[in-house]
């Protein structure tokens, strides 16, 4: 199963892949109090490295190719943040860190899953819909640069 709890280890990958997406900027830092809040859950979507060979399995390392960031708190979860590598996008990565978070919620119980996304970002809306996320509300020049934010949440 490709998608694994996310380590200090991956984090320059990660970052990586956080800046040549740009679509957010959080520091070291913040990836390390997620990986260690015991609210959150982080995912990678890891292939062992192709050319690694080294016969230790823990120092192949792994190629990561996506990551997630989720609140798990019942009733009131969150998606904070979810990328595939752009040379791996529409190859079903994001679906499977999406899911990783949302095996965690009841929806028969009134769990649902909140998220927040820029107006603009069609791509990520196609997703999310796709996954049965709705808009319930926008917020007007949310981010720095003015952009709308849309507001979504899973109930089912
Ligand atoms: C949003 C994102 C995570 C989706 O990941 P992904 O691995 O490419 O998505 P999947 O391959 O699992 O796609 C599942 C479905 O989502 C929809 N979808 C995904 N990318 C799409 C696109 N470019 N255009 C239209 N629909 C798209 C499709 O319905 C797709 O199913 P299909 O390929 O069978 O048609 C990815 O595009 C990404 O990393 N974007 C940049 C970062 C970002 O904006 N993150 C969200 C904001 S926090």
């Amino acid at each position: 199963m490709p998608v694994r709890e996310m380590k200090i280890d991956d984090l320059p990958q990660v970052l990586q892949i956080q800046k040549a997406l740009a679509f957010q900027d959080w520091n070291e830092r913040q990836f390390i109090a997620e990986i260690t809040a015991d609210y959150a859950l982080c995912v990678v979507y890891a292939e062992a490295a192709q050319f690694n060979t080294n016969e230790d399995p823990r120092l192949r390392g792994d190629d990561i190719l996506g990551y997630a960031v989720f609140h798990l708190m019942g009733p009131d979860s969150e998606l904070l943040s979810i990328a595939a590598n752009a040379p791996h996008q529409r190859a079903g990565i994001g679906t499977a860190l999406l899911n990783a978070g949302l095996a965690h919620l009841d929806f028969a119980k009134g769990d649902k899953m909140f998220l927040e996304v820029r107006e603009g970002n069609t791509k990520a809306r196609r997703f999310y819909e796709k996954h049965g996320f709705e808009p319930y509300a926008e917020r007007k020049k949310y981010y720095a640069d003015g952009e709308n934010a849309i507001l979504y949440q899973k109930s089912k």
